[in-house]
């Protein structure tokens, strides 16, 4: 377990000594980052004596030439060597800065190149912390899937009493060992996900497709690749990034993906079925644009291959992971289709209104269990709710008596 560990310059400075020593009891290695105003709080000593590494001050001052070249990429060395970014105290300034990307020394620089896990435990006036400001900005960064270690209340150095005490260092050690596990759960593992749209053509010039944007999938495919699982992501089209370490099959058609999720299904251990695939298509597709008439176009289309259906009767012990895009009685429809599809779980969300399922950066979902239970995840963004499905992909995994 590799973490550094940015001080923000906040009176609870002294305790992230503490917290380095924690963190080395739970055999972490720690480098520590310490930003301007964490300075005027405690000394680097203090820290490099307890890591036995020197302590990152900042990009450019005190330094010569030579330093100051490689000083210059040693923020994208840090970000590449550590398994965790844990910044405590995180102030409500560098919460602002992070929210922003603001990018004007060494911590904020790391954490914009950083791609593993970052663990914030703030601290700060009681006052600061319930602005409005630092509560949106913290609503920024858990959407981006960071996890927030919530401040205490109690007494304050400032003399008033509230929330904004940094959290018990013993208790975010635990928490950065326990998330940091759950990231390696997934280790072994060969997640098959799909994702997006597919666009069914109707002539050489038009398409059928839906309004799936891939954000569901490809949040999916980031949290599965973070958590150690090599990941295959066949993806219809769309307009995202690959995430980091992710392998992407590009397909565009129903049966495209069929024929790309069927060849790759010997390598899976896991299969996820984001994609909203088309139910149909024109099974003869005509090489001439279809010429408007007065009279309308009349189509014929035919269903599309059953992907999930075919995955289902060819699990083997694969775990199958199905999505249900429904209007209404969500979990009747999506214990429905974990049966009728042999499924592990069914992902099922509310389509066709705001702030859920398609195009929109959040969701909110219930995991139709094969285990009969049914797991509500209240509204949040799609990265915070690939998460709590793989949390529940990971409880399955440990469980005795997978069905085949
Ligand atoms: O991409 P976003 O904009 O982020 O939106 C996310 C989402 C709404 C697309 C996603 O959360 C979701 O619900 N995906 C499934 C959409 C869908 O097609 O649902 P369905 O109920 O019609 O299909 C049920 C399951 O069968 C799905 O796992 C689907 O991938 C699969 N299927 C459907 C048809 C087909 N021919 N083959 C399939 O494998």
């Amino acid at each position: 377990m590799r973490v550094a560990l940015g001080v923000g310059g906040g009176i609870a400075a002294y305790k992230a000594a503490e917290l380095a020593r924690a963190l080395l009891d739970r055999g972490a290695t720690v480098q520590v980052i310490m930003t301007d105003a964490a300075l005027e709080f405690v000394t680097p000593l203090t820290f490099a004596a307890l890591t036995g590494r020197k302590v990152i001050t900042s990009l450019f001052s005190n330094r010569g030439a030579d330093e100051v070249l490689s000083s210059a990429v040693e923020h994208i060395h840090v970000a590449q060597d550590n398994d965790a970014l844990l910044v405590a105290p995180a102030t409500a300034d560098l919460l602002a800065k992070f929210a922003h990307g603001l990018a004007g020394d060494f911590l904020t620089t790391t954490y914009l190149a950083f791609t593993g896990r970052v663990i914030l435990a703030p601290a700060m006036n009681t006052n600061m912390w319930l602005h409005a400001a630092t509560q949106a900005n913290l609503d920024v960064l858990r959407g981006r899937g960071h996890t927030v270690i919530e401040p205490e209340t109690g007494l304050l150095a400032c003399g008033t009493s509230g929330p904004g005490r940094l959290a018990e260092p013993g208790r975010i050690a635990d928490e950065v060992v326990r998330l940091l596990m759950a990231r390696h759960g997934l280790a072994g593992e060969t997640v098959l996900l799909t994702a997006g749209p597919t666009q069914e053509a109707l002539d050489p010039v038009r398409y059928i497709s839906n309004r799936s944007s891939g954000k569901m999938g490809y949040a999916l495919a980031e949290a599965a690749a973070l958590r150690g699982a090599r990941v295959i992501l066949v993806s219809g089209p769309a307009n995202l990034p690959v995430p980091a370490g992710v392998e992407l099959v590009r397909v565009k058609t129903a049966l495209e993906m069929r024929d790309a999720v069927m060849g790759r299904l010997e390598e899976a251990t896991i299969v996820i079925k984001a994609a909203a695939v088309a139910d149909y298509h024109l099974r003869e597709v005509p090489a001439e644009k279809t010429k408007k008439t007065a009279s309308g176009w009349m189509l014929s289309l035919e269903p599309t291959p059953d992907i999930l259906a075919e995955v289902g009767r060819n699990k083997g012990d694969r775990l199958l992971v199905g999505f249900a895009a429904e209007t209404q009685n969500l979990e009747a429809e999506g214990r429905r289709k974990l049966e009728a599809k042999n499924c592990d779980m069914v992902v099922a969300n509310l389509v066709g209104q705001e702030g859920t399922g398609f195009e929109s950066d959040s969701n909110a979902v219930t995991l139709v269990m094969r285990t009969g239970a049914n797991v509500a995840v209240p509204r949040g963004s799609k990265r915070v709710i690939a998460e709590r499905i793989l949390d529940q992909v990971m409880t399955l995994r440990q469980a005795p008596g997978r069905t085949s």
